[in-house]
């Protein structure tokens, strides 16, 4: 079959068109007899035909494992050279009350960036030591919260929140350990709004400031100082990155020694996972190899002693384990004049969701691939565009992926990789009510976030639903 020449150049046509790639597709994906998908040991017709569409779908075995695996690389990898290590569950990747449990059964901690994932992983029983706090503008509110609760760490962002994490610590009478989050400078080879690090930016303080920030933070007994924390962008498959990220802290954090202890060097998260089949992500074994082996060279170079090391991934963990099923409800097929005088069509498939399920390809250009998840075809692969259903010509949900060409109206159509950032940047626009979340394993599925339904969009609007139960402010905590 010839490739549209619509098709981006890393597209090719399908040789096996009901293929489920395994570095894209949830650990269980497979097809049953009749050609539907069957992921966690239930098939996707029978979950929307319980649950609707469009519906997000977790393989639970698959996110435990993911999150297990990444712990025991980098433990294993800390443990070869002396130290140890620490794993943190980015919970802005998703976060709900049984994926914050899964993490904790893991032995992951949980990195919270706001009041609101602090108030839900709080709920679902997380050890208050185990949660790192994050944000470039956390409010007093959230501090005090987080203060009060115990946790574990706060990452502070700037100078002025120094003074604001010490008076909170002392209000409460605690010592609170505390990161401080650098821009290293680092360019991460990622799409530019996901690349965190470079010096025109509004996360961290310039490494050029952190000992005077360290010396403001020693210099308060309400604070405990644990090292230097570092995240230089994320969906990044290229480890040098991540490496000069580390020599750059290093060389500060040596230089902090003499001031006192630096227990601690946190990395944060960003490695990449495979969204399309052409898109080569690395284990997360050998990333966490090279980096432990990174800073151990960089630490015997410099002569100081190997701190703890701290990671944060989100996507990586979460992110391979979801897919989104949609029903599709309208084809059109477009012709679209090329350079020389030639046109191509392009087909459309408007399903059931869109960017208020997932924001990515309008956010970050992002790409996704899609297959046909009821039924088997033998149809000839053509080259498609999967648009959502919102008054937004950008909302597209995959750009380029080929399907058979009898997909149409009916058909369930699966998008793999959409576990992270997906539901957690889900959104209201056009009213449309977000989707359940369930998780499946061993041939059980369960809601673990339940869809919103026509009430839940009418209930905040106070005209429409004059006596909510609850004050219709926002919790201050959560502000
Ligand atoms: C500070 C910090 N840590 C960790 C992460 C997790 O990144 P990822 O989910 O790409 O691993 C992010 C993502 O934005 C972040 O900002």
């Amino acid at each position: 079959m010839l490739a549209n020449p619509l098709a981006p150049s890393w597209l090719v046509p399908p040789v096996d068109g009901a293929a489920l790639p395994a570095h894209v597709w949830p650990a269980s994906a497979h097809r049953d007899p009749d050609g539907a998908i069957v992921i966690g040991g239930v098939a996707l017709t029978t979950l929307a035909a319980a649950h609707g569409t469009p519906l997000y779908v977790i393989d639970e075995a698959d996110a435990r494992a993911r999150a297990a695996r990444t712990r025991a690389a980098f433990a294993a990898a800390a443990e070869r050279h002396g130290t140890s290590a620490v794993v943190y569950y980015a919970s802005k990747a998703f976060l709900s009350g049984e994926v914050a449990r899964w993490m904790v059964e893991a032995g992951l901690n949980l990195d919270v960036a706001s009041g609101g994932e602090l108030a839900v992983a709080l709920a679902a029983g997380v050890e208050p030591a185990r949660l790192g706090l994050h944000g470039n503008n956390k409010s007093p509110a959230e501090i005090d919260r987080a203060v009060a609760a115990g946790v574990g760490a706060i990452v502070i962002d700037s100078l002025l929140e120094i003074e604001r994490v010490a008076a909170a610590a002392q209000h409460h009478g605690r010592v609170q350990p505390v990161r401080l989050r650098i821009n290293s400078g680092v360019h991460a080879h990622t799409h530019e709004y996901l690349a965190t690090a470079r010096e025109d930016q509004k996360f961290g303080i310039p490494l050029a400031d952190a000992p005077a920030a360290v010396d403001a933070i020693r210099a308060h007994a309400s604070l405990r100082f644990l090292g230097l924390h570092s995240h230089i962008g994320s969906q990044i498959f290229a480890i040098d990155g991540f490496l000069e990220a580390a020599r750059r802290l290093l060389a500060v954090h040596a230089e902090l020694l003499g001031g006192g202890d630096v227990a601690e060097l946190n990395l944060g998260g960003g490695f990449g996972i495979a969204y399309v089949e052409a898109d080569e992500a690395p284990a997360i074994e050998p990333v966490a190899d090279a980096l432990v082996e990174a800073v151990a060279g960089v630490c015997r170079e410099l002569g100081i002693p190997l701190p703890r090391i701290a990671v944060e991934p989100g996507r990586t963990i979460i992110g391979p384990a979801g897919v989104t099923l949609y029903r599709v409800g309208t084809r059109k097929d477009v012709v679209v004049a090329l350079d020389d005088d030639r046109s191509a069509v392009r087909r459309y498939l408007s399903v059931d969701g869109g960017m208020s399920d997932n924001a990515r390809p309008a956010l970050y250009s992002a790409d996704y691939t899609v297959a046909l998840a009821s039924r088997a075809s033998d149809a000839q692969p053509v080259l498609v565009r999967v648009a959502g259903k919102h008054c937004e010509s950008g909302d597209i949900v995959v750009r380029d992926a080929y399907l058979p060409a009898d997909v149409g109206p009916d058909d369930l159509v699966a998008v793999p990789a959409t576990g992270a950032y997906c539901f957690s940047l889900a959104s209201n626009y056009n009213y449309l009510a977000r989707p359940a979340v369930v998780a499946v394993r061993d041939g059980r599925a369960r809601v673990i976030v339940r869809g919103e339904t026509e009430a839940d969009l009418l209930r905040r609007d106070v005209l429409l639903n004059p006596t909510p139960a609850t004050d219709p402010t926002t919790p201050a905590a959560l502000s």
